[in-house]
């Protein structure tokens, strides 16, 4: 295994980034983690309170569309590696505005590859520059079928299309200038810490709040969920023993129609909030459906499987029952993000919908 010092993590204040430089930190104590992070409406310090003034850890304000602050972190480090997470996130944002999506998803990303070619042009060897990405890239299912490694892109939303744009820069720095790197495409993630736009932690909050439960469409859609820490776990081994050039599908083989998932939360957080059962399905609302809505994902992750040995270890019961834990139990952090910035993008979203 290749111990490498200094490891840039970007994005580590966001929902699964914090789970990746908290792994890191504590479990390589000899290596530096620096986390690069804007601290945008999804970026969050309280999510790594617990490892803040841990020795091995430094946060940088950073904005990775800003070339020269990009650079100044190389020259303020000896970094050997970069673990690449900050992004634009949320599907619905990239349908009402896209131009974010561009800067931070494929300039941010050119940015920090331009800052590494030259850091690294004398001794590439033993760097790593690791580019965390979705299977959103390869587009939408029908009934049958899995994404694999070999699916052509096919990207339909503009976050899908500036995650695809960012994937192939990383392959062609990889391809021209021989930068050492890897990519990993992830199915949909849930667990603590994940910002209450997205489906999982919006319909514990609304639940929680006898507010109604917004469901796109008719609810056919489908998604393969995986618990952010198995999606950490996946990444720490890639990391440390994925092949340069290489890219692995991450995936829970857990997929689930958005209205069974939805069914399955009310059935829980009727247990948990001691509610007579029934009552928090009566909140669902079916919805006008997402533009473009893709149909269905379902990851493939059998080389992640046979090569490095990687399995999810959490059910999807387990899992889902921990996210609630952790959001009933997190009250105050639910409330500070749920500012009156929340509660305006949530009116633009969703009203009259
Ligand atoms: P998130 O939205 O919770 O966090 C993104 C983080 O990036 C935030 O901390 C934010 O402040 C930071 N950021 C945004 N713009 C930045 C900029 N210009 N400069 C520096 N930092 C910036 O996202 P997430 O759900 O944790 O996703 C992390 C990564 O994993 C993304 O690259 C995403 O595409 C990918 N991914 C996510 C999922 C999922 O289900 N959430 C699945 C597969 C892949
Ligand atoms: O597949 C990986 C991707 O998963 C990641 O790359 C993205 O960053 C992440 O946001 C996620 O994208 P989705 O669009 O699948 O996630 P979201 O939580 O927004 O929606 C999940 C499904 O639920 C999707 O079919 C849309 C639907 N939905 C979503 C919301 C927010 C609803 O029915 N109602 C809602 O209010």
């Amino acid at each position: 295994m290749k111990t490498r010092k200094t490891i840039l993590i970007t994005g580590g204040a966001g929902f699964i980034g914090s789970h990746v430089v908290r792994r890191f930190v504590k479990n390589y104590p000899g290596c530096l983690i620096v986390n690069a992070d804007k601290l945008t409406y999804a970026g969050n310090l309280e999510n790594l309170s617990d490892i803040e003034s841990v020795d091995n850890y430094k946060f940088e304000k950073t904005d990775i569309v800003n070339k020269k602050a990009v650079a100044d972190l190389f020259t303020k480090y000896d970094i050997e590696a970069i673990i690449h997470l900050a992004a634009e996130s949320h599907v619905d944002r990239s349908i009402t505005s896209p131009d974010e999506f561009v800067f931070t998803n494929i300039i941010g990303t050119v940015n920090l590859l331009n800052a590494a070619l030259e850091s690294w042009k004398n001794r590439p060897e033993g760097k790593l520059f690791y580019h965390i990405s979705t299977d959103e890239v390869y587009g939408s299912l029908g009934n049958e079928g899995f994404f694999t490694e070999a699916t052509a892109y096919d990207p339909r939303s503009p976050y899908s299309a500036s995650k695809a744009s960012s994937d192939h820069m990383v392959r062609a720095y990889s391809h021209t200038y021989g930068i050492p790197a890897v990519i990993s495409n992830c199915s949909n993630n849930y667990g603590p810490n994940q910002f209450p736009e997205k489906l999982i932690p919006l319909a514990i909050n609304n639940i929680k709040n006898n507010r109604q439960v917004p469901v796109y469409g008719k609810g056919e859609n489908i998604r393969d969920w995986l618990f952010v820490e198995d999606h950490s776990a996946a990444i720490d081994l890639i990391f440390h023993r994925g092949t340069p050039g290489e890219t692995y599908n991450i995936g829970g083989n857990n997929e689930w129609k958005n209205i069974d998932l939805i069914r399955l939360l009310c059935k829980i957080m009727d247990r948990k909030l001691n509610r007579p059962s029934g009552s928090s399905e009566k909140l669902i609302k079916f919805v006008k459906d997402r533009p473009g809505h893709d149909k269905r994902y379902a990851i493939d992750s059998s080389k992640l499987q046979k090569e490095l040995g990687w399995y999810p270890v959490h059910s999807f019961e387990s899992g889902l029952e921990k996210t609630v834990d952790w959001y009933l139990s997190n009250t105050k952090w639910l409330e500070n993000v749920i500012s009156g910035e929340y509660e305006k993008y949530y009116d633009s979203m969703y009203s009259g919908r």
